[in-house]
Order: structure tokens, then C-alpha cells, then sequence
């Protein structure tokens, strides 16, 4: 359990931590570093070749940190460099970008890329994960919602940020709330803390609002067959309504789910005799 947690104090308050970047290549992982590291950006492409390696120093309340920041390269051809490196890190900034779906469909991938390396011994419970929705400023070419986003995060108990490495949204509110997290974690012996967000809704919830979100047509969106009857209808109608009613559900997108459901109930009620 404690794999993760620091055990090197140096002089008195102070910390080192080692956090990584994770994400398919091209999302911005580097351009967010940079941006926060040394306040500029850039907007050629210049692909990290395995990794890259950075230090550099934070506080955070009476604590100064030390950061040991290691900017993996998203390609799958670096796969062999990136897996040395998952080891003994109390922090991942995960980075999708907004205008391309299949980033945000690899975040799994890329967990389950960290998990395999750190072994059966690895515990990713003891980490802080920032999830990073980078690329907001291209808004004509987004693709993957605020909600969608933010409940894939939260359901799992990470911290979600909107950022533009480009205008610097988000990068240094991402930064600080992400190493206080770290910080909290130290503290509280390797357990990640409890946020609101992740407490206050649940796993059906959650699975729900996708289910609804990739719904092919309204019976599919209220669950029952082509051709179900009135009260098939309105008894899976009630159940859903109960489970994502927006005074009752706080769940990223439970208000479109649930306008979706009634949107759906009405529409199929209109044709079943
Ligand atoms: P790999 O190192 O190959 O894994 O890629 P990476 O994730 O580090 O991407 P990088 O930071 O190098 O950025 C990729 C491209 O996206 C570059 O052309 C950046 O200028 C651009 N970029 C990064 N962040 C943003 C952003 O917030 N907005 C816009 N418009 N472009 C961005
Ligand atoms: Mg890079």
C-alpha cells in the first residue's frame, strides 16, 4: 500500500515527488508543462522522443516540493522507454484533447498501460490523477463534452481540468490544485482523499448517463426492446427518472440524461397504443 508514498523527507518541511504525463501523442502533454514551467507556448509540433525530464520547485502551504516532472512520449513506439518509468510516481497529469475522440477513448488504455507495468504490487489507489481536457481553445473542433469528460474523471476520483496550453486556461488552477492533492495524499499516509465529486454520486449513475449518452434510439436510450408496451415503457421511464432526476443526481450530465429520458418516453408513448 505504501509503495508510492515519498519516504525521503528533506530538510524539514520539504518534499520530492515525482509526477508523469500520460496521453495518446499530439494532446499537448509537453505544451502543458512548458506552459506552466516557463510560461510560453508552442505551436510546432515537436514529437518528445521517449522522455523528457524536468525539476522544479513548488510550495505548498508551509511545505516546499520538490518536483521531479518525467513528460512521457504518447507514441506506441516509446512504449519500451515509458514502461521504466511508471514506478514509485505520486501524480499523473493525463491529457486528452478535446477535438479527438480516440484520445479520450485511449484514457482507459493508458491506465491499463500503467497498471500492467507497475505489476501486481503497483496500486494506483495511492495516486493523483489530473485529467486534463487540453485543447479548449479549438472550440469549433470539439468533439468530447465538458460532462462526458468530467464524469469519466470523476467516477474514478480524479481531479478534471478544462486547459489550453495555447491561452494558459486552466494550466496554473490544474497545477496547484493537482500538487495540493499530492500533498494531502502524503499527509494522509498514501490514501487518496475522498473529494465531493466522487463521493456524491454512484457507479449506476454514472454508467447510466453513458448508456443514455450512446443510446441508439429511444428504446435503446430507456433500455427495453423495439416494441415494448406502455408499461414497459413508463415503468423503465420511472426508474431512470428516480436515478437521474437533477435534484437527486449530481453526476456530470444528469440534466441532459434526464431531459433525454423524458425526451424519449414522450416520443414512444406517442405510437404504442
Ligand atoms: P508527444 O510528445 O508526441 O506525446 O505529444 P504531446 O502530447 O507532448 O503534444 P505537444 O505538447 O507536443 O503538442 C502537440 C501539438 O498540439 C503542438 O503542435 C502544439 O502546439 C499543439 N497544442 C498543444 N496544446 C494545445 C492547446 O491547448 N491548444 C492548441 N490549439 N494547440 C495545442
Ligand atoms: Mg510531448
Amino acid at each position: 500500500m505504501e509503495a508510492n508514498i515519498p519516504k525521503r523527507k528533506e530538510s524539514g518541511k520539504s518534499l520530492r515527488i515525482k509526477v508523469i504525463s500520460m496521453g495518446n501523442a499530439e494532446v499537448g502533454k509537453s505544451c502543458i508543462i512548458k506552459r506552466y514551467c516557463e510560461k510560453r507556448f508552442v505551436s510546432k509540433y515537436l514529437a518528445t522522443i521517449g522522455i523528457d525530464y524536468g525539476v522544479t520547485k513548488v510550495q505548498v502551504r508551509d511545505r516546499e516540493i520538490k518536483v521531479n516532472i518525467f513528460d512521457m512520449a504518447g507514441h506506441p513506439f516509446f512504449y519500451e522507454v515509458r514502461n521504466e518509468f511508471y514506478k514509485d510516481t505520486q501524480g499523473v497529469i493525463l491529457v486528452y484533447d478535446v477535438g479527438q475522440k480516440d484520445s479520450f477513448d485511449a484514457l482507459d488504455a493508458w491506465l491499463a498501460e500503467m497498471k500492467q507495468d507497475l505489476g501486481p504490487h503497483g496500486n494506483m489507489e495511492n495516486i493523483v490523477f489530473a485529467v486534463c481536457a487540453n485543447k479548449i481553445d479549438c472550440a469549433k473542433h470539439r468533439c468530447v463534452d465538458e460532462s462526458e469528460g468530467r464524469l469519466w474523471a470523476e467516477s474514478k476520483g480524479f481531479l478534471y481540468f478544462e486547459t489550453s496550453a495555447q491561452t494558459g486556461e486552466g494550466i496554473s488552477e490544474m497545477f496547484q490544485t493537482f500538487y495540493v492533492s499530492i500533498v494531502d495524499l502524503c499527509e494522509n499516509g498514501g490514501k487518496r482523499p475522498i473529494t465531493n465529486s466522487s463521493a456524491s454520486f454512484t457507479k449506476e449513475q454514472a454508467d447510466s448517463i453513458r448508456r443514455i449518452r450512446n443510446s441508439k434510439d429511444s428504446w435503446d436510450m430507456l433500455g427495453v426492446k423495439p416494441g415494448a408496451s406502455r408499461d414497459e415503457v413508463n415503468k423503465a421511464y420511472r426508474k431512470l427518472a428516480v436515478l437521474l432526476h437533477p435534484d437527486k443526481c449530481v453526476a456530470p450530465g444528469s440534466e441532459d440524461a434526464f431531459k433525454a429520458v423524458v425526451n424519449a418516453r414522450t416520443a414512444l408513448l406517442k405510437n404504442i397504443k
